[in-house]
């Protein structure tokens, strides 16, 4: 399998490893010919993202990202001697961002690798704001439920927000994964966060979206730095969503490959967490294990995520890519 010319294949940060929409690069390549001109705001994809959720314009946010979302929530809604609650093994944008604006935060446990919303209530204060939770969780790949997602809101302070981050919700396949939409009409405290960067395959275009109340996102709209929004995205976007075909042609591959990788990496004997986004979490009894894989993986010209670098010394992060991805995995398993 050695090969000096071997091609590098990146599974290392749940990127839609079949592109994006072939209507998006002609869009994209109409488009070049504005440049020069200043973006405006991007009034029509929070139209047409309003029509798509049955939810008025006004209760969308679109941003440069959901990370820039996150960050918008943070700086806004928080204040300095306010409180953040994450989950440990979560997205570390949360962390990053929180400590980037010096708020204060604590980690929720995790059960069997899922977050665990019983462990929410024990550290909840008066000072508590925002709490975050990633749904699927990156980069455990579980879920919580929509009745675990319930049983928190009905039991918190409607002061306290709730951000449902739900980057990878397209992928899943659980029949239990929330309704958020219906759980946010019934509590407007819940921030419901979607982006182009999965499965829509426009991670490099950076573009994101909220949803929630409307006095809500006006603030946040009133805190974004002017010309935040590059002037390609929004027609990328539009042009990502008219493709439905594209999409669920990318949803079947990933259930399909994911599959495969999640009975392949047990039958190899590895501790494969049962996933639900474009990745899977495979953890180690010893970091020796771990490293092992990585390298071979590595040589392999197969780049996973060692997650190492998040102080996760003995799990590796699998995205789960395409056809000739999932052949080279599981030839680096046999
Ligand atoms: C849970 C989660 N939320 C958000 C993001 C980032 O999304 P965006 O590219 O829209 O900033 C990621 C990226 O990996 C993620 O894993």
């Amino acid at each position: 399998m050695k090969n000096k010319k071997q091609p590098i294949i990146r599974l290392n940060a749940n990127e839609n490893s079949h592109g994006c929409s072939p209507e998006v690069q002609k869009t994209i390549k109409k488009g070049l010919i504005n440049v020069h001109l200043y973006p405006s705001l991007p009034v029509r994809l929070e139209e047409k993202l309003a029509e798509k959720f049955n939810v008025d314009a006004t209760d969308i946010v679109v941003g440069a990202g959901s990370v820039r979302l996150i960050d918008g929530i943070i700086q806004t809604f928080v204040e300095p001697d306010e409180e953040i609650i994450l989950f440990e093994r979560s997205f570390v944008a949360y962390e990053q961002l929180a400590a980037a604006h010096r708020r204060k935060y604590s980690f929720a446990k995790q059960t069997d690798f899922i977050c665990d919303v019983e462990n929410i209530f024990q550290l909840i204060t008066k000072k508590t704001k925002v709490i975050f939770i990633a749904n699927p969780n990156n980069p455990t790949g579980t879920i919580i439920t929509h009745s675990q997602l319930e049983q928190l809101l009905k039991n918190i302070s409607e002061k306290i927000i709730v951000v449902i981050d739900e980057a990878y919700c397209e992928y899943v396949t659980d029949k239990s994964f929330p309704d958020s939409f219906s759980l946010q009409k019934k509590y407007p405290n819940l921030i419901i966060l979607r982006t182009f960067s999965k499965i829509y395959g426009l991670a490099g275009l950076r573009i994101g979206y909220g949803i929630m109340r409307g006095d809500m996102a006006n603030v946040l709209k009133q805190n974004r730095i002017p010309f935040f929004f590059n002037s390609l995205s929004e027609d990328a976007a539009l042009a990502s969503l008219k493709d439905k075909r594209f999409i669920s042609s990318c949803i079947k591959k990933n259930t399909k490959y994911r599959n495969i990788l999640y009975e392949k990496l047990k039958q190899a004997g590895l501790n494969v967490i049962s996933p639900q986004g474009n990745f899977l979490y495979v953890f180690f009894d010893s970091e020796n294990k771990k490293e092992e894989l990585f390298s071979k993986f590595t040589t392999n010209g197969l780049i996973v995520c060692n997650l190492k670098v998040f102080g996760q010394d003995k799990s590796l992060r699998i995205s789960v890519g395409d056809a000739a991805a999932v052949e080279k995995i599981c030839l680096c398993l046999e």
